[in-house]
């Protein structure tokens, strides 16, 4: 059966250009790129230049954010019962996405009898610390995984860097990949890890701009209340 690739909306569908940086403007921002940093630091130190294997493991926690957020966002739809403008489809369609990154990547390496613990404890661990996290400040959550999906194309480019100087040698793409991104049937590994980074900057753009859209929620609000307490304060002063 064929697969269904992501679809992000025009509205979403930000230049996807592999340098993109989101510098933080605020403390939420600062927030979600440190834990960033210091997961990265994690998977650094743990994988070190074992690319497969680091692609397995972490896609099995990229394709967490997406449904937790999806889910999250139809409970709310449902309790106030509001429009969710799409929202939902895309964070499921993200966390389809990152699961097929996942059964790409099972065919290029096997994870060990540790990386499999590590997966099992990492989603329960994640579940649960994502979904406060989304529950406490969703525009964090947000930048959270726009900032992990920078990471991501970062790590996919230095894989990709080897494939090409071959330092790890390429092979044939496997074929759950060549159905699902169209790919010609002589496509490689090379190949499947340049449209893997397309899709994970696809991501980034998606999730930096939620938490934009947030933000500009937020300060819309701030906004509206400093003007009530001005008009206030004058009514008292007058
Ligand atoms: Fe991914
Ligand atoms: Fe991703």
């Amino acid at each position: 059966m064929a697969h269904v690739k992501i679809i992000i909306s025009n509205y979403f569908n930000c230049m996807s250009d592999l340098e993109k940086h989101f510098k933080p403007k605020n403390f939420s921002d600062r927030i979600a790129l440190n834990f960033t940093k210091f997961l990265r630091l994690l998977a650094d130190t743990f994988f070190k230049k074992r690319y497969g294997h680091r692609a397995v493991v972490l896609e099995t926690i990229a394709a967490v954010p997406g449904m937790v957020a999806g889910m999250l966002l139809h409970l709310k739809s449902l309790r106030k019962i509001e429009d969710d403008k799409g929202w939902i489809k895309t964070l499921l369609d993200e966390a389809e996405n990152e699961r097929m990154h996942l059964m790409t990547f099972i065919h290029v390496a096997k994870p060990t009898a540790v990386e499999r613990f590590i997966i099992m404890v990492a989603q329960f661990i994640f579940i649960l610390t994502y979904a406060i996290i989304y529950l406490v400040s969703q525009r964090t959550a947000h930048r959270i995984v726009g900032y992990f999906e920078e990471e991501a194309v970062i790590s996919y480019s230095e894989y990709l860097n080897e494939l090409e100087a071959g330092t790890i040698p390429d092979q044939p793409a496997p074929l759950i990949a060549i159905n699902y991104w169209n790919l010609p049937l002589h496509a490689t590994l090379k190949d499947v890890v340049r449209v893997i980074r397309d899709d994970e900057a696809g991501h980034r753009d998606v999730n930096h701009k939620f938490a934009d859209l947030i933000n500009l929620k937020k300060s819309k609000i701030a906004y509206k209340k400093n003007k009530i307490k001005e008009k206030k304060t004058e009514k008292i002063l007058n």
